[in-house]
């Protein structure tokens, strides 16, 4: 299955040309092939952020954190988006801000240890300092997680450890807490169970549905994740060699949130 992958696959430097046309094209199955249209990010500013953190994102959906990610301006090179699933909206997003794209479909690999070969061999090209796992539903091998040690986050739409794996708005509707929210770690072969970085909270109200909830968190995801990123990018966060988050924050910073009680006590 790899030579599959491999055979289709085509540089394919999608540079639009003085015509206003697009050289290459990204058009049918969009496995095994690369593409870059609209250079949109700058390669390097004169003033304000150095782009010295490459990262490469992975998506499987819509890709609403992508592009949060993109619009906090932060100070990190794109270098590429991969999506598991060609039918990714998450590709389109990357593609419209000049960020090559690939898709490793896994259902074209006979394992997962073939899919993770290939996928890691994609990452590569790119030399990330950071993988961004944004919205990537597949479950990676120990050898690709390990592989990534220190160097790879994901979000999980509930305040781990609570409610690992699916549907986490229903499980925590299921369990009636008054509290729900969403989570960054680093990426260890335990699934949804890495060292914490960043944790963002909402209330859970009476009245919530799973999708009522779920809109909730997704909001506070879309602050998290690029919170996260521009710690780790500015070297204010990174997983320390016995496992832990080690800030460089202050911790006057953490207790700046203070409490959050839901529902409010009196008085409030
Ligand atoms: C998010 O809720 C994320 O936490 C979860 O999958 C969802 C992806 O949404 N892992 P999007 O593709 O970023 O819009």
């Amino acid at each position: 299955m790899r030579d599959i992958a491999l055979k289709t696959e085509t540089w394919m430097p999608m540079e639009r040309t003085h015509r206003g046309g697009v050289e290459g094209g990204v058009t049918g199955s969009r496995q095994g092939r690369w593409g870059m249209i609209r250079p949109k990010q700058p390669a390097s500013r004169p003033s304000g952020p150095v782009y010295s953190m490459r990262v490469v994102v992975l998506v499987s959906g819509r890709g609403s954190n992508l592009e949060a990610l993109l619009a906090a301006d932060l100070p990190v090179r794109f270098a590429a988006v991969i999506s598991n699933r060609p039918d990714a909206g998450a590709l389109s997003i990357a593609e419209a801000h000049g960020i090559p794209t690939w898709v490793e479909d896994h259902t074209v690999h006979p394992s997962r240890a073939s899919f993770d070969d290939a996928l890691s061999g994609q990452i590569e090209r790119h030399k990330p300092d950071l993988v961004v796992l944004a919205g990537f539903m597949r479950v990676l091998g120990d050898a690709f997680v390990r592989r990534y040690a220190g160097r790879m986050i994901n979000i999980h739409p509930s305040l781990l450890p609570s409610f690992p794996g699916l549907r986490t708005h229903a499980q925590a509707l299921e369990a009636g807490v008054r509290l729900h929210g969403a989570t960054v770690h680093y990426v260890t072969p335990t699934l949804d169970h890495g060292p914490i970085i960043v944790q963002g909270a909402v209330p859970v109200l009476p009245a919530d549905t799973p999708e009522a909830l779920a809109a909730r968190v997704l909001a506070v995801e879309h602050r998290i994740y690029p919170q996260a990123v521009r710690w780790i990018a500015q070297g204010a966060v990174r997983l320390g060699a016995d496992g832990r988050v080690a800030f460089e924050l202050p911790d006057a910073r953490a207790a700046e949130a203070g409490a959050f009680i839901a529902p409010a006590p009196d008085g409030m």
